[in-house]
């Protein structure tokens, strides 16, 4: 079967690393076919389009998304800040109902996995300004959460921490101050986990998993946590693992009404272009984490244990994708 992956190469360093994602993925010798939305900060100076509908549902249509970082330069002040995350990266996240933005980190020993809340929380955009440019200006940005939001994401989480050797499962939120999200998120915790009695269960405050998982990340297995707090935990736990250039991302949509899109942790670099620096590795576990969603587990697996062979070596070699896609 020819599966139909729709590629955003991304900005920065993104067209290298999809580049060298896609041709470890080719030369595995999987069915597919690629299609390409040329999106992204580039394209939004060219011509001010950020992501049309037209091309939404072209890649509504397409079985599986791989994207690369996409953003300008940090300090460009030709795009309003935003435009490119909330037009391109979360319009998608949102219409497709990725619910699930699933993270694992493996390396230094460690192997635990951070499930954040995919289209709530503070990334749904309610709020606004009053006032605005007046001395009495005010900005609101509320967080939104929902049973069925929250209910759906913690019980995704419950079956793969069950799926998982140590079936352990922690909570990280604030409960203690975000009295009425935190408390929807931990009544639907635990009234889930009723449901899951060979699951062993935590809480942390997410102060205190930010210390956790610098001095004792080996606690972790499977957490799960809501949009923003998901977002910081996870550059921490990719640095804790040995660098964000090294996580992959899947936005998963386990419904299976849209298709999931598979990213690196890590942005768009813009400084790094041209140099040495640029490391393809997140790209490429994206899309062992893709090909394994799209029922291609055997293939998946060649890919990640190629990876890991290659960076076992001691330097870590600079081609990193020739030599991944050499051996797979
Ligand atoms: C990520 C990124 C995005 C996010 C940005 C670019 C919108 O940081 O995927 O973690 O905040 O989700
Ligand atoms: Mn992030």
């Amino acid at each position: 079967m020819t599966h139909k992956i729709g590629v955003i190469a991304g900005d920065g360093i993104g067209p290298a690393i999809t580049a060298a994602a896609l041709a470890v993925v080719r030369a595995t010798g999987v069915d597919v076919e690629t299609v390409d939305f040329d999106l992204g900060a580039d394209r939004y100076l060219r011509d001010g389009h950020v992501l049309d509908d037209a091309e939404l549902e072209a890649i509504r249509g397409c079985d599986a998304i791989l994207k690369g970082p996409l953003g300008p330069p940090i300090g460009d002040t030709r795009i309003p800040g935003g435009t490119i995350e909330r037009g391109i990266i979360l319009r998608l996240r949102f219409a497709l109902d990725q619910y699930i933005n699933l993270r694992p980190f493996t390396g230094k020993g460690l192997d635990f996995v951070v499930i954040r809340e995919n289209t709530e929380g503070s990334y749904a955009g309610e709020g606004g300004f009053l006032r605005k440019g007046t001395p009495a200006e005010v900005a609101t940005q509320g967080s939104v959460n929902t049973r069925m939001g929250v209910e759906r994401c913690v019980r995704y989480a419950f079956e793969l921490a069950q799926s998982r050797e140590r079936r352990h499962l922690t909570l990280v939120h604030k409960t203690n101050v975000l009295t009425f999200a935190g408390d929807l998120w931990q009544r639907t915790f635990s009234e889930v986990a009723a449901e899951y009695p060979d699951v062993a269960t935590a809480y942390n405050h997410v102060d205190a998993a930010c210390i956790y998982l610098v001095e004792d990340p080996g606690r972790y297995d499977v957490i799960v946590t809501d949009n923003l707090f998901g977002d910081i935990l996870t550059d921490l736990a990719g640095a804790v693992v040995g660098g964000v250039g090294l996580a992959g991302t899947g936005n998963l949509n386990p419904a299976r009404n849209g298709p999931s899109m598979f990213e690196p942790v890590h942005g768009s670099a813009h400084d790094s272009v041209g140099t040495d620096r640029v490391n393809p590795t997140a790209a490429i576990l994206s899309a062992a984490m893709m090909l394994d969603y799209l029922g291609e587990a055997e293939t998946a697996g060649r890919i990640t244990k190629a990876v890991q062979d290659v960076l076992s070596t001691n330097p870590v070699p600079a081609h990193i994708g020739s030599l991944v896609a050499e051996r797979v």
